[in-house]
């Protein structure tokens, strides 16, 4: 395996590609203070810094298992971690938003965060990093922390339309954002995410294509009613998986969203049609918590773009800018 095309655009940058000699990972080229600007954004809206955390997806449960791809997979691609052999796997479940006590019952802890770090024998490692909605708000960086500052610009105190409404009216992508039903799910384990962002797989013969990750329970998905959600506890998320692994796995099933000729590969915004071929990639098989939840989470540096040979970034620049603002948030938590 080989590290390709990496243009350290900052010494953050450089730390994360030492602490990951084997990943493939890709041209980050972005600018820098619109990055920045975003992680800034979304530690004002927390109301943090909060020290050693995450500044976004901060309220998190890492679990760990094992990933056995489906015969299937090798016709998209040549990953490695997507041929014969099972993978270790490390799997945080998180909340939306950087606030590291959020009750799991509070609508701005959706959409949840599942992120996937692969482990192959040899040592080599690639993440996949997914939302439990199918869709992003906007379609690039710029867009996005216009966003965040529309939030921050709104108080209880706004004159009507707020800046967040304005913003809204104004942009299509917000709205259908908006509209998506943000249900409670009754486990992090009976949700179904979406990788949002497109990748190009390639197989061995050199056949590319276009696709989008999906991450199914195995036993189908299950919300809580309102009334269940006004009765659950604060923390009921994170109370309810490791007592679910005591009774056996949790399995998702991987799939691949395959685009057709027209569908749109650089924009998040956009949803392909649901008849679009599903492949199966495999199934993650979640055994355990880890040991020490706080420690493993600090020290789990998850980049969607830590690929392998067999899988590349699209041109999304949400995609593009993402490895940027994970490396500003890692770099802060590791901070003395
Ligand atoms: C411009 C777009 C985006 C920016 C700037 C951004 C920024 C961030 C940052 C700063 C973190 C904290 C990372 C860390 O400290 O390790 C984070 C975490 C996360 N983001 Fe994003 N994000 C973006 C788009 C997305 C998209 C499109 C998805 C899903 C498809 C996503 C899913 C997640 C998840 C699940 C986590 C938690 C990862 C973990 O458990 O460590 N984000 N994001």
């Amino acid at each position: 395996m080989n590290i390709q095309r990496f243009r350290p655009f900052n010494i953050l940058s450089c730390l994360l590609m030492a602490t990951l000699p084997t990943a493939v990972l890709a041209d980050q080229a972005l600018d820098k203070s619109v990055v920045e600007q975003i992680v800034d954004a979304q530690v004002t809206l927390a109301k943090g810094p909060y020290k050693g955390l995450r500044t976004n997806h901060t309220k998190g449960i890492v679990v760990s298992g094992t990933f056995t791809p489906a015969a299937t997979a090798s016709t998209l691609t040549k990953a490695a971690h997507l041929q014969d052999t099972p993978s270790k796997v490390t799997v945080r479940f998180s909340n939306a938003g950087g606030m590291p006590t959020i009750e799991d019952t509070n609508p701005g802890a959706n959409p949840r965060g599942i992120a996937i770090r692969f482990e192959l024998p040899d040592g080599s490692i690639t993440d996949i990093v997914s939302l439990s909605v199918n869709a992003f708000p906007v379609s690039t960086p710029e867009a996005f922390l216009a966003f965040l500052n529309a939030r921050i610009a709104t108080t209880a105190d706004s004159l009507k339309p707020t800046p967040v409404e304005k913003m809204i009216a104004e942009t299509p992508s917000l709205q259908r954002f908006v509209a998506i039903p943000k249900p409670f799910p009754a486990s992090f384990a009976s949700l179904t995410y979406h990788g949002i962002n497109a990748f190009q797989f390639t197989n061995a013969k050199g056949e590319s294509h276009h696709i989008r990750y999906r991450i199914e329970p195995l036993n189908g998905q299950e919300f809580l009613s309102p009334e269940q959600v006004a009765a659950a506890t604060p923390d009921y998320l994170f109370e309810e998986l490791p007592r679910r692994l005591e009774t056996g796995e949790v399995k998702f099933r991987l799939l691949a969203q395959v685009a057709e000729k027209n569908d749109v590969i650089h924009d998040p915004t956009a949803i392909w049609p649901e008849e679009r071929k599903l492949v199966d990639l495999g199934v993650l098989h979640l055994q355990a918590p880890v040991p020490d939840n706080a420690a493993a989470e600090k020290a789990l540096a998850f980049n969607p773009l830590i690929l392998l040979d067999g899988i590349a970034p699209s041109d999304d620049p949400v995609l593009l800018a993402r490895p940027g603002a994970y490396a500003i948030s890692v770099s802060r938590r590791m901070a003395p």
